[in-house]
């Protein structure tokens, strides 16, 4: 029988991204951010998304110090994300003095291993580069990503934000097969309907996780055309925009699996019901992408 903890990243309905916990006061402490940790694991979404970016670290902090309030059971069906790569100016990231990406062997193997500590972990599931490197010298990279799978401490590797010929580069080199590609996709946010990362993932049997599947909330911070059909499929459907918005990018051929960015148990239960219960037909989801985009397609 499939559990839980056997769910493959391309088998999950959603991925539960944390972060913005540090952000919202229902989530910034271990026991707010356990009991989010709870409900995902209770709604059959174990896959949880972090970076060694989010807050300097604190966010994979949090979420080790959170694993004291699980019980072992639900902390072994746990599955974790974690990305590395982009540079800023934080106090947290001494000597950068401008906004930069980084894929050197050395860098890669000390982001994941220090990503490890503060998630209290013995492996990350799924390791992704964060963004392509322009600089990226793609034989050292790729084999540092397939030492730490021979290491045991990473289980997959994937990336993150790269262009179909950045992918194929790495792809080129690279002596793993690529798990995920995570894209910026939604409604308002859907160019990669066009850029050929969509067909190229799929034909790499790549998963394509989706960051800010409801725009990071911008869907919902001013009336624009679009929000007009949602509302009307929303009630259609007896549920909130939210949930159409989600059903639109589940309808996507991959499939295309969103990385819910929510702190809200009850948004995250609505969320999750919604995008496995609503299905959208060729129609809706044209008059939805028309409204977006402000044009009939040709
Ligand atoms: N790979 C990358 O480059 C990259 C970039 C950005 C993000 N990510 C990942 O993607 C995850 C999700 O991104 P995201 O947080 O931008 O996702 P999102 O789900 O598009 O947006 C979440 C935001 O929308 C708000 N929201 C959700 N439902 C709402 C509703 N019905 N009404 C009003 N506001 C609502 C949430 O507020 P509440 O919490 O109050 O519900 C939250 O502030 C992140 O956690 C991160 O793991 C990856």
């Amino acid at each position: 029988m499939l559990t839980e903890a056997m769910i493959p990243i391309h088998d999950t309905d959603a991925v539960w991204g944390a972060w913005r916990a540090r952000s919202n006061a229902l989530s910034r402490t271990p026991q707010g951010f356990a009991e989010r940790l709870s409900a995902c694991l209770d709604l059959g979404v174990s896959w949880i998304d972090h970076a060694d970016i989010y807050d300097d670290g604190a966010v994979e902090n949090l979420h080790g110090e959170a694993l004291t309030h699980l019980d072992g059971e639900q902390a072994r069906r746990l599955r974790v994300i974690s990305k590395c790569g982009v540079r800023f100016e934080s106090p947290g990231q001494p000597g950068v003095r401008i906004a930069h990406y980084r894929s050197s062997a050395d860098f890669i193997t000390a982001q994941a291993e220090a990503s490890l500590k503060r998630l209290r972990g013995e492996r990350i599931d799924l390791y992704l580069l964060h963004r392509p490197d322009y600089l990226m010298a793609v034989e050292e990279t790729a084999r540092a990503l397939e030492a730490l799978v021979s290491s045991g401490k990473v289980a997959s590797v994937g990336i993150s934000n790269f262009s179909t010929h950045q992918l194929a580069g790495l792809t080129e080199t690279l002596d793993l097969p690529l798990t995920a590609h995570q894209i910026e996709l939604s409604v308002l946010a859907n160019q990669a309907l066009d850029s050929g990362v969509l067909e190229q993932a799929r034909s790499l049997k790549a998963a394509i996780l989706a960051w800010s599947p409801l725009a990071g909330g911008a869907l919902f911070a001013e009336d624009r055309p679009v929000n007009v059909v949602l509302a009307h499929l929303a009630e259609r459907e007896e549920t909130d925009m939210a949930s159409i918005a989600l059903a639109w990018l589940r309808r996507i051929p991959g499939p295309v699996i969103p990385v819910l960015g929510t702190m809200s148990v009850e948004r995250l239960q609505q969320q999750i019901e919604g995008l496995r219960r609503i299905s959208l037909d060729e129609q809706d989801w044209y008059e939805i992408l028309q409204a977006a985009r402000g044009a009939r397609v040709p």
